[in-house]
């Protein structure tokens, strides 16, 4: 059997730093007593988090999948509604749409940013636009004024994920309070952690954001998104039903008339919600060693033309999730190579993401390959991305930056 190499530089198996006061805070609650579900410490980590980034709500949930999966259902989309997607994301971001009957319309990346581009969402927008879905790739803020600006115009919802921009900024504001509703992932590998898994979902919209907040808190604590009515009281004839039957909720006294969501349970746990707020305290910290690190790369990437990180424009902070840059097929670089080399020389990589619209779900449902040429290209032909996680020692970073311009040093022999 093929034992896989050690790496001197890990991909991040764990994008943020865990110690004391995480330790601490789990330890006191577990020694408490005190129940591990729906107590004071998730409600103040949404307390927490909704001051930080801005929004008007803010939910917890047990991972950036289900935020996502709660955010797509909550729209009540129908049969021929259409709704812009991203490509260049993690498949968690669209999946839900995979079970509804929407049309899907991929929009093409604007390849320096990777993020989706603002002018291909404008032409693909119809009447029956009623969402879109997309990601702030690897931290980077999309271009939101001018995708909002287009939403608003025509009354479309927009939902950011947000699970690699907790911590990045958009000309002075977070994602997460940039458009409708945002999506964020606490998963091990994210930019804070809840214990491996976990996720939140925040709401910005003026206008239905009060509605949409109570039923996303229903739809996560396995109560239905549904619309009840007062009713006979019929089951039985309880109209004075004792305390221990409480747990029927509203069974004796209403009627369901619409059925949104059945509800699941996607609660947090109060050591999750604990430890999520510790990590919040270390939350600017740890963003400082991602930004850090990334811009010791790009010092190294600076040295060779036919190389370029991905933009990051003068109005934002990028919080570097991931870091990507892209190399220059047409001065006869190949990709593929220069990914071998750095694994050889003891950096582990793992290029995001695949391009959506080709993965054989999508394909099933007519996508096709020339669809987003630039998501294509960027994937086949141009992307690396290299670990930047705060978690790696200087001797790691170092190590990365030796292999980094080794490997192009090599390539510069080779290329016109
Ligand atoms: C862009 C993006 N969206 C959504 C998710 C899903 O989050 P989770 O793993 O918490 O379900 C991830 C990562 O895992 C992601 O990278």
């Amino acid at each position: 059997m093929a034992t896989s190499p050690s790496y001197l530089v890990p991909y991040p198996q764990r994008g943020s730093v865990l110690a004391d006061a995480e330790v601490d805070t789990i330890t006191e609650i577990l020694r408490s007593g005190a129940p591990l579900s729906g107590g004071p410490y998730r409600e103040a980590f949404e307390r927490r988090f909704c001051e930080l980034v801005g929004a008007r709500h803010a939910l917890s949930v047990t991972s950036g999948t289900v935020a996502l999966s709660l955010a797509i259902n909550l729209l009540g989309l129908r049969p021929g509604d259409e709704v812009l997607v991203t490509p260049q994301t993690f498949k968690a971001t669209i999946q839900p749409l995979l079970d509804l009957p929407v049309t899907v319309r991929f929009c093409d990346v604007d390849p320096m940013t990777l993020n989706v581009d603002p002018a291909g969402v404008e032409a693909l927008v119809t009447e029956r636009t009623k969402a879109i879905v997309l990601v702030h790739y690897g931290g980077l803020p999309a271009d939101m004024d001018r995708i909002m600006g287009i939403a608003r115009r025509q009354g479309i919802v927009v939902v950011e994920d947000c699970a690699h921009a907790l911590g990045s900024r958009y000309r002075g504001r977070r994602p997460g309070a940039l458009a409708d509703i945002g999506c964020f992932s606490f998963h091990t590998s994210k930019n804070i952690t809840t214990l491996g898994e976990g996720g939140m979902v925040t709401v910005h919209n003026e206008e239905r954001g009060h509605e949409w907040a109570e039923r996303l808190d229903r739809m996560r604590s396995n109560n239905s998104d549904a619309v009840f009515v007062p009713a006979p009281l019929r089951i039985g004839n309880r109209e004075d039903a004792p305390s221990w039957m409480l747990h029927a909720g509203n069974s004796y006294t209403h009627d369901c008339v619409e059925m949104r969501y059945s509800g699941t349970n996607a609660t947090l746990s109060e050591p999750a919600a604990a430890v999520g707020i510790a990590q919040l305290d270390r939350l600017d910290r740890l963003v400082k060693r991602r930004r850090e690190n990334s811009a010791r790369i790009t010092e190294v990437l600076r040295g060779f033309p036919f190389v370029e990180p991905v933009a990051e424009p003068a109005d934002v902070v990028n919080a570097y999730h991931l870091y990507t840059f892209l190399v220059d097929p047409a001065a006869g670089v190949d990709r593929d190579a220069v990914v071998e080399r750095l694994r050889q020389l003891g950096v582990q990589l793992q290029l995001r993401y695949f391009p959506l619209h080709l993965l054989p779900e999508w394909r099933a449902r007519g996508h096709r390959f020339g669809e987003c040429p630039a998501a294509e290209e960027v994937w086949f032909r141009r992307q690396v991305n290299v670990p930047c996680q705060p978690s790696l020692s200087d001797q790691q970073v170092s190590h990365l930056l030796e292999a980094l311009h080794t490997a192009l040093t090599e390539v510069e022999r080779t290329v016109r």
